[in-house]
């Protein structure tokens, strides 16, 4: 078996290091590679479009990420061809930490607290009704249940969107674009987990930020290009949101001179919210090869109709 192993990332040696360990019977070349055409699986983060040129008949191409948006022109690959996503392969347990730690935070008024220590004032503030902090999570695929999941024993009042319709126990879902404005009315802190698709890209935009009550709060941890920046940021200025959390940007790294850096209202991190663990994605992905060679099903298979 070949396999054609890509990142753009800089730890190369750990990924080649445990494929051969997890599956040492398979033969694999590093891209740029003459034997690229003859690769039965590619393993790839954020390929350029000339190695997916350069594949035959591959029978999977797995993507080192939950997000497939980095894979270019996905709707021009083969329609055969299967473009497998990680699934959660540790990223589930990260992401319901920096959540958690995001929501407990705003909730708890721990930035207000820290502004009281420098001043040297000490006031206990009001605890605020839990049942009106609603957490709205955009997104209740693999990532978005587990952050609702580690979020319901707090008691914080739950709402999901999704494209389908999911029932998950504690939590108040909706569907659809038609249903949107309607989830995001009395959401007081808004995490977005969902993939950046042509139906996502620009979501979060002034008029949908801005059915959200005053006062409230932005999680964006799945992918920048879904927050139109300027807008996020006229809302902050003008008092009408209070604070942002960010995880990911249009452009990474954020560039020095965006305004986000600075502004008093954001709190950012260079996109490690949930970071693809090496040892968890191998054996995830050797598993479904091992599934595929058999001849049985895998999940993870992006939809082609929906980029995700
Ligand atoms: P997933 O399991 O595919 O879940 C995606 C969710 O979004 C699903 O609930 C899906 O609805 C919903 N969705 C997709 N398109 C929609 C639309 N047009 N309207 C409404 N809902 C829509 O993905 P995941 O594993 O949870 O990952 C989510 C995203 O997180 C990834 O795509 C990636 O961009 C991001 N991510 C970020 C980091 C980081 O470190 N910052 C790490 C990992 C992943 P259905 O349930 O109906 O399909
Ligand atoms: C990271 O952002 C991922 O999509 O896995």
């Amino acid at each position: 078996m070949r396999l054609l192993f890509y990142t753009a990332g800089s730890n190369a040696e750990s990924w080649l290091e445990a494929l051969r360990r997890v599956l040492p019977e398979a033969h694999i070349d590093g891209w740029p590679s003459a034997l690229a055409g003859e690769a039965d699986y590619a393993l790839v983060w954020k390929p350029p479009v000339e190695l997916l040129r350069a594949l035959g008949q591959v029978k999977a191409i797995f993507n080192l990420g939950a997000g497939v948006d980095s894979v270019p022109d996905v709707f021009a690959l083969p329609p055969d061809v299967r473009l497998v996503r990680l699934e959660d392969a540790g990223m589930a347990e990260q992401m319901a930490e920096y959540v958690s730690h995001a929501v407990l935070r705003r909730y708890r008024e721990f930035d207000a607290y820290a502004e009281q220590q420098r001043l040297s004032e000490w006031r206990q503030r009001p605890r605020r009704p839990k049942s009106e902090f609603i957490v709205g999570i955009l997104g209740l695929g693999v990532l978005g249940t587990a952050v609702a999941t580690a979020l319901a024993p707090f008691g914080f009042p739950l709402r999901a969107w999704s494209r389908t319709h999911k029932l998950l126990s504690g939590v108040a879902t909706s569907t659809g674009m038609s249903e949107l404005d309607g989830f995001l009315a009395g959401v007081r802190l808004l995490v977005c987990l969902l993939p950046l698709t042509s139906q996502t890209q620009g979501l979060l935009d002034r008029a949908r930020l801005s059915r959200l009550p005053q006062g409230a709060y932005v999680v964006n941890v799945s992918r920048g290009g879904l927050l139109i920046d300027d807008d996020l940021l006229v809302l902050l200025d003008n008092d009408r949101l209070a604070g942002a959390t960010l995880d990911v940007f249009r452009d990474e790294p954020l560039p020095p001179e965006h305004r986000f850096w600075h502004h008093p209202r954001v709190t950012l991190t260079p996109h490690v919210s949930a970071v693809t663990l090496v040892e968890e994605s191998v054996a995830q992905i050797a598993a479904k090869i091992r599934c595929l060679e058999a001849g049985r099903p895998i999940t993870g298979v992006v939809g082609r109709e929906y980029g995700y």
